[in-house]
């Protein structure tokens, strides 16, 4: 088995190839990044780094050959236009390579959204789809660490954790729990043709964040909802589904997902330490 993955170096990807390795041996993956010095760990332990960049066709179809299985990592461009383009480039090298089984990272609930970036992850899937190839769709959900854009760090030395007004539900998971699923999935049997949504099974509230935050910093930390607040996420949030539930993260990691207090820990321990 050759496991071919794109974005190789970047957060999720990183992330993914150290768990890949607890399931497979070094030589069976194939590490592809836009800079070939940003593999040179990889490279340290046995993997075979390649290079591919989304916008040059030529280098992706030499990248996959051979892939039994490729895992196409999302662009992060911000436009979502030109992500279409690169996306394109990758699902016609993945044919022309005649790579086995592509796993793609697309975005958690698409259908349930109205927004540039859920249209390009259901025109990705559905362009895979026009391959023939054999599919396996890893709607990620959002990163936990959108939190950070709330400025945890000013809530914990004001008291005060300011959001913007309504009834806000989290499904939100951490890269890390990706990662493993991911990895297990990319490694496993029995995920052809199957879509999953890898958000969490329960959802979490900012009042759970106020409440979280007072336990684990000692200090009372009130939950102060305004209007005066200029922040993007908020409205990137109202478009997006981040109620929704499923198993299928869990499923695929065999154990319990990491809370919302865990990862706020390491987080609030680096605030208080530097307060
Ligand atoms: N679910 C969510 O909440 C959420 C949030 C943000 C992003 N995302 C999506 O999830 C993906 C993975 O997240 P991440 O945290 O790992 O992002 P990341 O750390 O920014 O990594 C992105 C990876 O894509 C590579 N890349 C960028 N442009 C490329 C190109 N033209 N050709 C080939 N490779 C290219 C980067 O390589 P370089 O190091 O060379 O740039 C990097 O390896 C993102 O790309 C984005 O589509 C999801």
């Amino acid at each position: 088995m050759s496991i071919v993955i794109t974005g190789a170096n970047g957060r999720l990807g990183s992330l993914i190839i150290q768990e890949l390795l607890h399931h497979v041996s070094p030589d069976q993956i194939v590490a592809c990044v836009r800079r070939m010095e940003s593999g040179k760990s990889w490279e340290d332990q046995g993997i075979t780094v390649r290079f591919c960049n989304y916008d040059e066709p030529a280098s992706l179809e030499k990248a996959f050959v051979g892939a039994s299985r490729l895992l196409f990592i999302s662009s992060p461009h911000p436009d979502d236009t030109v992500r279409m383009r690169q996306h394109a480039h990758v699902i016609e090298a993945a044919k022309k390579a005649n790579v086995g089984h592509i796993f793609y990272t697309s975005f958690a609930f698409p259908e349930h959204s109205d927004i540039s970036l859920t249209h390009l992850h259901l025109a990705t899937e559905h362009a895979i789809r026009t391959t023939g190839i054999p599919y396996t769709f890893l709607r990620n959900g959002l990163y936990m660490d959108f939190i950070e854009a709330l400025d945890v760090n000013a809530s914990i030395l004001t008291g005060n954790l300011r959001i913007h007004p309504g009834s806000w539900k989290f499904n939100a998971v951490t890269r890390s729990d990706l990662g493993a699923a991911i990895a297990a999935a990319l490694s496993g049997e029995g995920h052809l043709n199957k879509t999953y949504e890898l958000v969490a099974p329960d959802v979490w509230t900012f009042s759970d964040v106020a409440s979280t935050l007072s336990e684990l910093t000692g200090r009372a930390i009130s939950l102060c909802p305004t209007n005066e607040l200029q922040h993007w996420i908020f409205s990137f949030l109202r478009k997006i589904d981040t109620a929704s539930t499923s198993g299928d993260l869990e499923n695929l990691l065999g154990r319990p997902l990491t809370t919302m207090k865990e990862n706020m820990k390491a987080y609030v321990g680096a605030v208080i330490r530097s307060d």
